[in-house]
């Protein structure tokens, strides 16, 4: 952060293949001014999302981000200066604050949090990620103790906290990641009963091996071939809970879906269902209460991987989508 300036990530093009550092360049414009309604705020942390990518090709359950605009993202930030009556300076907040040091944002559409130590579990275990897999898991994947649970970007921060969860309810957890070393990790350290390497080539035979009584739920992170491997292996009466598409979102997505739909679904009984965390925030208190007893007992572990410095988050979300993070990324700006 420099003395009156606010640094700017600005996406120039959006992208027709693959995300590189060319669709990005950074600027620096004024401070803006609150008007009636707005804090300023100081961005302390932005979220790296896959969705972030997913943005840039159209509306989504936002708006499509723009060429020539700051790039859009999520992050806490701290309020220097407010115009609105329920927020005040030093206040902490969440909300969608851009690739920048400083915004000015409508109060209403911030979220004042609790300040905690270390703030980054806002972003992380009790941040979109946490709430991410707890409903999605809970809510949409209803895993009953016994039952067999597929996630797959397993080593990410969504799903390295469904597999927990699972853990916790009982379940045989498999996690599919990229590379020898994220499964090692999954089993080793977050007590994953079994991980496929989707990078070592034969999903479908590995998952047969990980999974020998079929699968109850698939928590679904990527779409497209993962998808079609674990469709076919899915008990009756299976549970898929389509939380995102990650193998679809950088570069031309694919013409063709997983083969199988709706014909597996409609013979093994299956309900797929995608959901938007967001529509579960009225009960965001009650996920909160759990996640934080898991947490404080040891038995949910929170793996963060934080990335300097606010000229850093363009590379920082492209090697997010190589799959260079474990856990939660986010930039410390
Ligand atoms: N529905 C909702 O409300 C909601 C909310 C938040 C997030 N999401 C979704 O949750 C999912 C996880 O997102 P995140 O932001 O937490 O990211 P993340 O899991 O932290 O990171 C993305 C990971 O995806 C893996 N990946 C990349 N390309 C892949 C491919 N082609 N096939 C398989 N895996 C691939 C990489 O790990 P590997 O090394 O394993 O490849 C990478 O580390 C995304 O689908 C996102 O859209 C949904």
């Amino acid at each position: 952060m420099t003395d009156g300036v606010n640094r700017q990530i600005l996406l120039v093009e959006k992208p027709a293949g693959k995300l590189g550092p060319q669709h990005f360049e950074m600027r620096q414009a004024t401070i803006p001014e609150p008007r009636d309604g707005e804090a300023l705020v100081r961005v302390r942390y932005i979220s790296l999302d896959a969705a972030n990518r997913a943005w840039m090709h159209g509306a989504t359950y936002r708006a499509a981000v723009e060429a020539n605009t700051v790039m859009a993202g999520g992050g806490i930030a701290e309020v220097v200066s407010s115009r609105a009556a329920e927020l005040a300076p030093g206040d902490i907040v969440f909300g969608d604050i851009g690739w920048q040091d400083f915004a000015a944002v409508r109060a209403r559409h911030l979220t004042k949090l609790a300040r905690i130590e270390p703030m980054t579990y806002l972003l992380s275990v009790y941040g979109i990620a946490g709430l991410t897999a707890y409903f999605g898991l809970l809510d949409v994947g209803r895993p009953k103790s016994g039952e067999t649970v597929v996630v797959s970007a397993a080593a990410g921060s969504v799903g390295s906290i469904v597999g927990q969860i699972a853990r916790i309810k009982g379940c045989r957890v498999v996690g599919i990641a990229g590379g020898k070393d994220k499964c090692n990790w999954l089993m080793s350290e977050l007590g994953f009963d079994a991980a496929v390497d989707y990078k070592d080539g034969a999903v479908f035979k590995a998952l047969k091996a990980a999974a020998p009584n079929g699968i109850d739920v698939y928590f679904d992170n990527v779409g497209g071939d993962i998808l079609e491997a674990c469709l076919s292996q899915m008990n009756n009466g299976g549970r898929i809970a389509c939380c995102g598409a990650i193998s679809q979102y950088d570069g031309v997505p694919s013409a063709s879906g997983p083969r199988g739909v709706p014909g597996l679904i409609v013979v093994k009984r299956l309900i797929m269902q995608g959901f938007i965390v967001m529509d579960y925030m009225d009960r965001r208190d009650d996920a909160l209460r759990d996640l934080q007893s898991w947490v404080a007992s040891g038995k949910l572990k929170v793996q963060e991987d934080i990335v300097e410095g606010l000229e850093n988050t363009p590379q920082a979300l492209i090697g997010l989508l190589a799959g260079e993070n474990r856990g939660k990324r986010m930039v410390r700006v």
